[in-house]
């Protein structure tokens, strides 16, 4: 059985105090919840803020949205896991949609930082996901498997068990406009025959797949009871802490 992973990505979101306060309704809320892997993805600038607040509430887990792969140097206004280690963050999200079009990201770009999340024993949560064009040409699969195979290059079975894969189509983030069920269910099922393919059977069925794109208090249930869907990657509906608790608890009520 796969632990079915809720993430909060805030983007360019949330200064301290609001960060703050969004954790402190979330406890009331989920304070004492183990059966979902509930993960805040704040800016930077609030991931100590959000740590604070999370104080010995050790099952609520924080992640970044993003890290350079060197370890430390000349690298003007970068971050890299190591420092994010310092801060005693567990996750970050590596190839999101909005660093791929938006700041150039490639695959191979995503492969380094992935190799140097895992070698600092950072989790990465890897994105991948077509554009309409893409998906309007039938070109769906192709480019889930350039992307989840340029991406997971040189990754140790142990290392790929413990990446998170988030399918996100770039069409359906920010839009409104969510995949059906039926539409995630056949990629994330087609994400793990390519893992399949890349690891062996066991490695690729603990593989946790997340859906990300327009997700809703009111299609979370239907997405997330889809056999190969493990969790959401949620962006505009995790700023107001109370849908974000709904999208959690429809994890678990599948
Ligand atoms: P929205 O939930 O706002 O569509 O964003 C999805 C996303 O990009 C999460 O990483």
């Amino acid at each position: 059985m796969r632990k079915k992973i809720v993430a909060a990505n805030w983007k360019m979101n949330m200064t301290q105090a609001e960060s703050a306060r969004f954790v402190e309704s979330l406890l009331l809320d989920l304070g004492d919840i183990i059966d979902i892997e509930v993960v805040i993805l704040p800016p930077f600038t609030a991931i100590a803020k959000v740590m604070e607040a999370l104080g010995k509430a050790q099952n609520i887990k924080v992640g970044a949205q993003n890290m350079h792969w060197e370890r430390s140097g000349a690298f003007t206004g970068e971050i890299s896991a190591a420092l994010l280690r310092d801060l005693f963050v567990h996750y970050v999200v590596l190839g999101h949609s909005e660093r791929r079009t938006l700041f150039g990201e490639t695959d191979e770009i995503v492969n380094r930082k992935v190799r140097a999340a895992h070698e600092a024993t950072l989790r990465p949560i890897v994105c991948v996901g077509e554009t309409l064009e893409q998906r309007d040409k039938g070109n769906v699969d192709k480019i889930l498997s350039i992307q989840l195979r340029g991406s997971l290059k040189g990754l140790s079975e142990k290392e790929l068990q413990e990446t998170v894969i988030a399918y996100e189509p770039v069409w359906a983030i920010g839009t409104g406009r969510n995949a059906t069920p039926e539409q995630a269910q056949e990629a994330h099922m087609f994400i793990r025959h390519t893992l399949r393919e890349m690891a062996d059977d066991a490695a690729a069925e603990r593989v946790r797949i997340q859906y990300g794109g327009s997700v809703k208090p009111e299609n979370a249930r239907e997405l997330m009871s889809q056999p190969d869907i493990d969790g959401a990657l949620v962006g505009g509906a995790s700023l107001d802490p109370r849908s974000f608790v709904q999208i959690v608890k429809a994890a678990r009520d599948e």
